[in-house]
């Protein structure tokens, strides 16, 4: 049998490791961070600490750039949810499949968890899909630019970015283009107008706004802002958002509690819920998108 599993490239074991930091970090739903993260310890800190430093030396404001060139002109593959669920699920780590979760596993326990507490069926849908831009991993893209916390380029960092040290190596820092208040935005100019580092929430968003998406606009700002720590979990970057943004950051948090803590050792019985699933799809994301 053709051995068709891909394995994410960079320091974490797992790319769930980055998750799972977050998690630690965040042990309290809607608080901030804790003060006392930097002791997480279960042997897979040295990993995330590396992941940490590569992502922020090198998400820069034209690394950025030339990500959007490569990927929003979807010219890698056409599939449906599906199939990129099916797709997604073909990334291995360097973790015991007894004990860890099928990254089909997690979009689950998010979403039946969504579920479980009467929301409306699009948010449901959005739990489902929300990680889909993690195949970033199997068309190439090493760690650091899929997964992690996620922050503008093209104005200063925020101190509240989890670990700001690791910013200075990175060259926008003193680039006096790019390391002012607000660089090349405008006060309140909204998150719409402001690049963030690059990874697999803002792949999807566009994958599914191109397509057309039915889903309502706070399933895509969920999709979109997922990551975005230092904003809906720290409060900063206040002067680049718009009255709409502030809006929609109740939404952010809401789905935020799903995808942090819904994680449980009990599977999802995926033969039992595809059914359901896949009407979710056939209403709001029917047929091919363009990856
Ligand atoms: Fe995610
Ligand atoms: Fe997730």
């Amino acid at each position: 049998m053709i051995d068709r599993r891909v394995e994410s490239e960079g320091p974490l074991n797992r790319l769930d490791d980055w998750d799972d930091f977050v998690e630690a970090r965040y042990p309290t739903p809607g608080a901030k961070a804790t003060e006392d993260f930097r002791k997480y310890d279960d042997g897979a800190r040295d990993g995330v600490r590396e992941f940490y430093q590569l992502n922020h030396r090198f998400q820069t404001y034209d690394f950025v750039q030339e990500k959007k060139k490569t990927y929003l002109s979807f010219n890698h593959s056409p599939m449906t949810v599906l199939d990129a669920v099916d797709y997604l699920n073909t990334l291995v780590d360097d973790s015991d499949p007894d004990i860890d979760l099928s990254q089909r596993e997690h979009l689950l326990q998010t979403a039946e968890a969504i579920r479980a507490d009467g929301h409306e069926d699009w948010f449901v849908l959005t739990g489902f899909i929300h990680d889909l831009g993690k195949i970033l991993c199997l068309f190439g893209e090493p760690q650091w630019a899929v997964v992690g916390d996620t922050f503008p380029v093209g104005c200063a960092f925020s101190p509240r970015i989890v670990y700001p040290e690791f910013l200075a190596d990175n060259p926008d820092s003193t680039d006096p283009r790019f390391n002012t208040r607000l660089g090349i935005y405008e006060e309140g100019c909204g998150l719409r107008n402001v690049d963030l580092s690059w990874g697999h929430d803002e792949y999807l968003f566009h994958v599914i706004t191109q397509a057309g998406c039915a889903l309502p606009e706070s399933a895509q700002y969920m999709i979109r802002y997922h990551s975005f720590y230092p904003w809906h979990r720290e409060e900063d970057y206040e002067y680049l958002l718009d009255d709409h943004d502030r809006q929609m950051l109740r939404s952010v948090r809401e789905f935020n509690k799903y995808d942090l803590y819904s994680k449980s050792p009990e599977r999802p019985d995926w033969s039992r819920l595809s059914g359901y699933y896949t009407s979710l799809i056939e209403k709001y994301l029917p047929g091919k998108l363009q990856w």
